[in-house]
């Protein structure tokens, strides 16, 4: 079989017929409403992960008696079969230790879509394949090269013209190379079509199944992008031969940084007009190049705020996503993703907190023709635009920030474990591994620094707060969910523990959690969440009663009616409800304000937890 040949010797581990399960959490994974299959289980070392088994009553096909489009073993949709149960039944099968991913099987890799169910005239596929060349041989697994030259990546709104020369040269390289070549830059961006639009699979050779891949929305957001930008980078480097070549980072977490970096912003080159530019894309919005300042809270229009009112309100969204709502390893870095699950299960605020470039840098959709919000606003077209990797190369230095602030990796041997193939700059297939990126001192490479001007951006508390809570007539949770996000929607949440101790506080975190989030996959959907707030604007971040923003970038699976389940959107409360002066109140106020396709957007229940 096909996908044996690039498997990994020894990689699978030995079927286990124990199919424990246990509620501590659940998921539902995309399938047709009302035939989710909810997951649950504990894994040994205390930490929440799946294990799927059909929710509802339909027959569950045997896995050896069904012969199905591989799409549709993928998605769990379609066809005769209750097919969301038998993904379940599949799953089931196969998750039953905490397995790391293999890198995907790559003579398997697929069409990707734009849109819509594929068994159906409405989907939209990506119009050409966006899988990566296929290597001839079985990839090696990738050696870091050792270097005493160090890639220093600059701020981009700092670089000088020397730098910006050799940067346009080495674009320009990739660009030039054979559409065939793996370098390509076209082909480069394919990689993240493939492996962020479900192009790719993996396979469990034992079990004769598979899975969608899919790197978003779960803990290999960080740990992928850092590779894919480790290859870039080397890449861009071989071709101009200058192994010290870094590339820039988007800034955008510093009001100086806070517009579209000037370099990419012009259709010449910014160094001689007489020539194009490299770094320029026509598909980017056409109301953001500069002066325009980037808007975090971008709803998908112009805000009409002052600049500086977005500046400030920039500064407190990352405050909010890079340390209220970063609390633990999982709340920044999103949910573990086990070999075995199918479906990606909560984004982590490291991922919320990116989203809005890839909005607000992509063009707007239209109808006719149809357009999807290229480039960067959806992920199969965004690597086509330079400032994807210098957007990522600033979510890449966040990350290293959280961790020098206080946060930690995981330490789970599944993630740590786990496989992604990408081709390096001599043209070798490679497989890497994810503890393989966590130093990037031994990848070679290092950020200028640069101030953080977020941290002392803590949204701010009012003098006097009025008791909004207590005299809100708001209906309880069981009265408001499950809730449609078409209005506003305020809602009384308890807290199960109130004016708890510092000692307390410090051993668990309160957290608000907003389970099993259904929208659409491949639209663009954004709700902020306040707590305690007298009004229901919702445009002033920079005040406390702002508690957090969900939100999802476009990018088809090719399922049925494209929606997807996420259990894991969580909000840190500690310092909001200290701040709010409602650390002793039995119940907050919660009020959830759609700002893009909340019509579309359904959310089961709202509760507070302790973790
Ligand atoms: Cu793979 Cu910014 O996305």
């Amino acid at each position: 079989m096909a996908f044996l040949a690039s498997t990994p010797p020894g990689f699978i581990s030995p079927p286990s017929t124990s199919n424990k399960k246990s509620l501590t959490s659940q998921v539902l994974l995309n399938g047709k409403r009302g035939q989710h299959f909810k997951i649950s289980c504990n894994a040994p070392n205390g930490e929440t992960r799946s294990n799927p088994s059909p929710s509802n009553s339909q027959s569950v096909e045997t896995s050896s008696a069904i012969k199905l489009d591989r799409r549709n073993v993928l998605l769990g949709l379609g066809g005769a079969y209750g097919a969301a149960n038998l993904i379940g039944d599949k799953l089931a099968l196969a998750d039953s230790t905490n397995k790391p991913f293999p890198y995907p099987n790559l003579t398997d890799c697929t069409v990707s879509y734009i849109t819509g169910d594929p068994n159906t005239p409405n989907s939209v596929q990506v119009p050409y394949t966006c899988c990566p060349p296929t290597p001839a041989d079985s990839p090696q697994p990738f050696k870091i090269p050792h270097t005493d030259q160090k890639r220093i990546r600059p701020a981009a709104h700092l670089v000088d013209d020397k730098y910006i020369e050799k940067y346009m040269r080495a674009i320009q390289a990739m660009k030039d190379l054979p559409q065939d070549d793996p370098r390509n830059f076209y082909q480069q961006a394919n990689i993240h079509c493939a492996y962020c639009n479900y192009g790719h699979r993996v396979s469990d050779p034992e079990k004769g199944t598979d899975y969608l891949l899919q790197v978003h929305s779960n803990w290999f957001f960080l740990p992928f992008h850092r590779w894919y930008l480790y290859f870039f980078e080397k890449i861009a480097g071989e071709l101009i031969d200058d192994p010290t070549f870094a590339l820039p980072y988007w800034n955008w977490d510093t009001p100086c940084g806070m517009t579209m970096p000037f370099m990419f912003s012009t259709e010449k080159s910014p160094l001689d007009p007489s020539k194009s530019n490299p770094l320029y894309n026509p598909k980017r919005h056409p109301d953001h190049f500069p002066p325009a300042v980037f808007d975090l809270n971008y709803r998908g229009a112009a805000s009409g705020l002052p600049d500086l009112t977005t500046v400030c309100n920039n500064l407190s969204f990352v405050y909010r996503e890079m340390v209220t709502n970063a609390y633990d390893t999982q709340s920044f870095l999103g949910t573990p993703y086990y070999f075995g699950d199918a479906a990606p299960r909560g984004t982590g605020a490291s991922e919320l907190l990116h989203n809005p470039a890839h909005i607000w840098m992509g063009k707007p959709r239209t109808t006719d023709p149809p357009t999807y919000g290229e480039d960067m606003g959806n992920f199969y077209s965004a690597g086509k635009d330079c400032l994807f990797y210098v957007h990522h190369a600033n979510v890449d230095r966040l990350w290293r920030v959280w961790l020098e602030q206080g946060g930690q990796n995981f330490q789970n041997q599944a993630w740590l474990d786990s496989q992604l193939f990408f081709w390096d700059e001599k043209k070798n297939p490679v497989y890497v591994t994810v503890k393989d990126c966590l130093d990037e001192e031994k990848l070679g490479y290092t950020y200028q620094p640069t101030e953080l001007p977020w941290l002392k951006a803590k949204p701010i508390p009012k003098l006097e707060k009025e008791d909004v809570a207590a005299n809100s007539n708001a209906p309880s949770v069981a009265n408001a969910f499950p809730a449609t996000l078409d209005k506003v929607v305020k809602v009384l949440v308890q807290r199960p523990k109130k004016s708890r101790s510092k000692a307390q506080k410090k051993k668990k975190k309160e957290v608000l959690v907003f389970e099993d989030i259904e929208y659409p996959m491949d639209e663009f959907v954004k709700f902020d969440v306040f707590i305690n707030d007298e009004d229901e604007v919702g445009e002033l971040m920079s005040k406390a009663e702002f508690a957090g923003t969900f939100s999802s970038v476009p990018h088809g699976h090719g399922g049925d009616e494209d929606r997807v389940l996420l259990s894991g959107f969580k909000i840190g409360l500690g310092d909001i409800l200290e701040d709010l002066q409602a650390d002793d109140d039995e119940y907050i106020l919660v009020t959830i304000i759609p700002k893009n396709a909340g019509e579309k957007v359904t959310i089961d229940n709202v509760r507070i937890e302790f973790s």
